[in-house]
């Protein structure tokens, strides 16, 4: 990514010493969009049921309402301007997973949604992602969700789950295969957190996390893996497994993120392949800005 790049974007984030004519915080409008459900907590092995026996071979329904409440895209509404933005964000994406061999990126379907901090919107943008790229005819993709201390992907879709990516680490005999969450989006499956404990982030860091990415990327290698991941200025494990990566999304909050955090997210991952980023909660017309510049 070229430092002209980085400071077309920073431009736009918050500066902590321009306290004079500093832009009003993101709009209400962009904050009400958020709807009770902001609130809710977040873990869905606490305090949801486990999925009905026989969730059928077409997966668990996806909560659209939800969704929708949240200002996300849905399957059914990809014309919105959430979906045109969220088009723009997977197109050069996808090109470096599986385009022509000049665009192309070693390991490119492997791809991390990652960010300086926490909620400035990686999920947000990894599920809306998740499910442009899954409405594509010939594109499959599995999502990750490695922030496995603050796990908020079934959440945001309304799934269910009993084990997920911390419970594959830690169970001995317990397959992907045995997590996977699939989903009424034929080509849309989930891999979930897991069961939350302590410390579990240094997991993301670990032997057993290796092989697990690297038998996702052999087992599925025309699909596309996203991965959610935790803040990289609150964990070292976040840029560990960003060095699994083959493309690294970076989002930045605008008039949040601060551009010291961005700058010293980006130095944590130094050398690794920043595909993009992510202008993310922008107040402007549009919502989400996409730098592509590889
Ligand atoms: N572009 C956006 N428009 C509206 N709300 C957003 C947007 N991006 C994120 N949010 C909201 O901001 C909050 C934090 O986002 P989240 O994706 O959970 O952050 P992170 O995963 O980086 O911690 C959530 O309530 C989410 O719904
Ligand atoms: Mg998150």
């Amino acid at each position: 990514m070229s430092k002209n790049l980085i400071e077309k974007a920073a431009s736009r984030l918050h500066e902590p010493d321009a306290a004079n004519g500093f832009p009003p915080p993101p709009s209400a409008r962009v904050l009400d969009a958020l709807g009770p459900d902001a609130a809710t907590p977040l873990s869905a092995f606490e305090h949801r049921p486990m999925p009905a026996p026989g969730d059928g071979p077409q997966g668990q329904s996806i909560d659209r309402a939800r969704l929708r409440r949240l200002g996300m895209l849905t399957p059914d509404d990809e014309r919105t301007q959430i979906g045109e933005q969220f088009r723009l964000v997977k197109r050069p994406i996808l090109d470096k997973a599986f385009g022509p061999p000049a665009s192309r990126l070693p390991r490119g379907n492997l791809v991390m949604v990652a960010s300086s901090l926490p909620g400035e919107g990686k999920s947000f943008c990894a599920v809306n992602l998740a499910i442009s790229i899954a409405m594509e005819m010939d594109r499959t993709v599995l999502l990750v969700d490695a922030d496995v201390e603050r796990s908020k992907v079934l959440h945001y879709l309304g799934l269910t789950a009993q084990h997920g990516l911390l419970d594959i680490l830690r169970t001995p005999g317990l397959t992907v295969g045995d997590a996977l969450v699939r989903t009424d989006i034929e080509r849309l499956s989930v891999l979930p957190g897991g069961t939350p404990y302590k410390r579990a982030t240094e997991l993301l860091a670990s032997e057993a996390m290796r092989k697990l990415v690297r038998e996702l990327a052999s087992r599925y290698p025309d699909r596309l893996i996203l991965f959610d991941s935790p803040p990289l200025l609150m964990t070292t494990e976040a840029a560990v497994l960003a060095a699994h990566m083959g493309q690294i999304v970076m989002v930045v909050e605008e008039r949040q993120t601060p551009q010291d955090a961005l700058k010293r997210a980006l130095a944590t991952i130094g050398g690794l392949p920043v595909s993009g980023l992510v202008l993310n909660k922008s107040t402007s017309r549009h919502r989400a800005y996409y730098y592509d510049d590889v």
